[in-house]
């Protein structure tokens, strides 16, 4: 696991029910070190050169994103047609939409689908990764075919500011980073467009199937929601607690850690998420994340970024 290896020496916050309710809740230890955590988060964001950690990956190929995300993705990325938009949350260096921008993309795709022309794609990073390889590519792609935006995060933008999309990708991205899972859930689905689908995975995470164990020995898995009696709900059986969505996990063992890779397709406007209430939240690449189900207790402050 990435974040075990980077020497980020990552503390542990396990934020318990009576310090939350606490009246003195904004300066409580278990706030301070989330704060910390968050902090920690957003250096590693803002590394560059020798200081990015070894497990901070920002440069997978559309091909990568293929073997990671569901089987039903490279079809629908293939049948975008010109008017159709792509939105690729946590994009990194950006390097997935310039390979599809690139001449020739569609002969290469099995079945060698037809040409249809390229869809409008938007790339979104915290940080600006953009290299000269987009500086140069981009530029050639006309004009609004490719943009990427940065220095906010997915949940900080306006459906006026970004529109919606038929296709959005999240690999190791805001779904795999973001500390209040349940509101940038909520957050992406309002960025799309009916019958449109988010494909999105985790790494290290129980299985719909439920036979994995965590990928090292003595760990945990790196997303855990609890239900309130404290039994586990698996991440893909609250994707499926969602309204107005359809939902299909497929676990990998292609990648190491094993990843879990979900489909979340809208088919109607009503969508509501269960909230997800962070317990923990240790820095990392990705991070180590703890949710209980409910929005009963109070989030630790900074929880919303
Ligand atoms: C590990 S990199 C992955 C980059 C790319 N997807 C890849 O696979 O090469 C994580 C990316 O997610 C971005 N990110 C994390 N949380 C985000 C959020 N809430 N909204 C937008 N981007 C986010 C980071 O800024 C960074 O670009």
């Amino acid at each position: 696991m990435a974040h075990k290896n980077t020497g980020v020496s990552l503390i542990v916050l396990l934020v318990l029910q009576t310090l939350w309710m606490a009246a003195s809740q904004a300066q409580s230890p278990a706030n301070a070190s989330f704060r910390n955590e968050i902090s920690r988060q957003e250096s590693i964001y803002q590394s560059t050169g020798d200081q990015v950690p070894k497990g901070y990956s920002i440069d997978r190929s559309l091909e990568d994103y293929t073997r990671g995300l569901t089987s039903e993705f490279d079809h629908a990325l293939a049948n975008l047609g010109p008017k159709d938009r792509w939105l690729d949350i946590g994009a990194g260096k950006g390097h997935a939409i310039l390979d599809y921008h690139t001449p020739g993309y569609d002969l290469t795709r099995p079945g060698g689908f037809i040409q249809r022309g390229k869809a409008q794609s938007v790339a979104i990073s915290i940080e600006d990764r953009r290299s000269i390889r987009w500086q140069q590519e981009a530029a050639s792609h006309g004009a609004n075919k490719t943009q990427y935006l940065f220095s906010k995060r997915l949940q900080e933008y306006s459906l006026q500011e970004l529109g919606k999309f038929q296709v959005i990708t999240d690999v190791i991205g805001g779904f795999s980073y973001s500390p209040n899972l349940s509101e940038f859930m909520e957050k992406t689905l309002g960025f799309l467009e009916l019958n449109g689908s988010f494909f999105t995975l985790l790494q290290d995470v129980r299985s719909e199937g439920g036979a994995n164990q965590p990928f090292y020995t003595g760990a945990r898995f790196l997303t855990e929601i609890t239900k309130a009696d404290g039994s586990e709900m698996k991440v893909c059986a609250w994707l499926k607690s969602i309204t107005c969505v359809e939902v299909s996990c497929e676990f990998t063992t292609s990648w190491r850690p094993p990843i879990e890779a979900y489909r979340v397709r809208k088919v109607c406007d009503n969508v509501t998420v269960p909230a997800l209430t962070p317990l923990l939240y240790e820095a990392g690449t990705p991070p180590e994340r703890r949710y209980q189900i409910g929005s009963s207790l109070p989030a630790p402050s900074g929880a919303t970024r």
